[in-house]
């Protein structure tokens, strides 16, 4: 089997298992609008990478997966539900998604938002239905602390704190170097990610020196994968990206690539692929799928 093909069989896999916990529209006809909306932005596609590294990372070190999935629709739900808020007008004012109109588009901004504020909700009531799962308390100890990173990495020191940072440096962009460039992406992005290297690990009970190098594996995946998402929305296109390209240039923000140009930009994200990679070599379990998606990565072109 190809990559590809092992790549498009494990997102049918992640697809299914988001499905499952998606709430019922015709259930609630009160609030329907918002489930609708919910579950357009959700099944609206993607990659599914951060579910995807939950279940690999599990896999890796041998855990169940019935504990690890709650955590994969949870983290997918976080990440949708980041996207949603994203692109409303008062943020990137963005029209395309996943190769849809965006939610708000669709549905006004008013659902949008609540359609976030839904998904962030239910993937947090979603990821603790793991702990009906759990069999004994080893396992209840370690749902409890996957929960534990999937929320900070979701909020105020994690992904939330980013989006902050990068709102503010919409308004200052002269403030823009290095650092603080850097931190954005590690918060708005590399945070996330870093819930998909470290839960499936924790769940499935991997070594303590292993998880500690998943969280700095994931740091430059994460720093990286918002380099080429930078780099994409120069030299990408709505057809292929499923999202508008230019849209850092019409907001005028500064991004890795109108700091250091695309040239270095793609260096920078093979340098900090490759340090990851040497990690990743160096963990106790191996997973050569994963492996393999590490290094697809480098030159993802949507
Ligand atoms: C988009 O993430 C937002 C960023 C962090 C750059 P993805 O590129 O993973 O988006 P989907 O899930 O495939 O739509
Ligand atoms: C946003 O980064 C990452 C999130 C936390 C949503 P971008 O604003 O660059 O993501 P895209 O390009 O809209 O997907
Ligand atoms: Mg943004
Ligand atoms: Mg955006
Ligand atoms: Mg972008």
């Amino acid at each position: 089997m190809t990559f590809e093909e092992m790549l498009a069989g494990r997102v049918r896999e992640c697809e299914s298992v988001i499905r499952t916990f998606l709430p019922r529209e015709e259930d609630w006809p009160r609030q329907r609008q918002v489930l609708e909306a919910m579950n357009y932005s959700v099944l609206a596609g993607g990659k599914r990478l951060r579910p995807m590294f939950i279940l690999e990372t599990c896999r890796m070190y041998g855990g169940r997966t019935a504990l690890a999935e709650p955590f994969m629709a949870a983290l997918e739900m976080i990440h949708t539900y980041s996207l949603v808020h994203d692109d409303l007008p008062c943020m990137d004012n963005d029209e395309y998604r996943r190769g849809r109109k965006t939610t708000h588009a669709v549905y006004g901004e008013g659902m949008a938002v609540l359609a976030g504020d839904g998904l962030l909700n239910l993937a947090f009531e979603t990821a603790m239905l793991s702990f009906d799962r759990a069999e004994g308390a080893e396992e209840l100890s370690r749902c409890a602390r996957a929960l534990q990173i999937l929320g900070r990495n979701a909020g105020v020191y994690g992904m939330v704190g980013g989006q902050c940072a990068d709102v503010e440096a919409e308004d200052h962009p002269d403030r823009v170097d290095r650092d603080l460039l850097l931190f954005i992406h590690k918060h708005k992005t590399a945070c996330l990610i870093d819930s998909g290297f470290r839960i499936g690990a924790v769940l499935a009970g991997a070594p303590e020196k292993d998880i500690r190098a998943l969280e700095k594996i994931a740091e430059n995946i994460g720093i990286a994968f918002q380099i080429q998402d930078d780099i994409l929305d120069v030299t990408g296109s709505l057809e292929e990206l499923g999202k508008q390209a230019g849209s850092d240039e019409k907001d005028g923000k500064v991004t890795y690539v109108s700091l250091y140009g695309l040239e270095r930009s793609a260096e920078d994200v093979r340098r900090l692929s490759e340090e990851a990679l040497a990690l990743y070599d160096g963990l106790e379990a191996e997973n050569g799928f994963l492996r393999s998606l590490i290094v697809s990565l480098i030159t993802r072109k949507k």
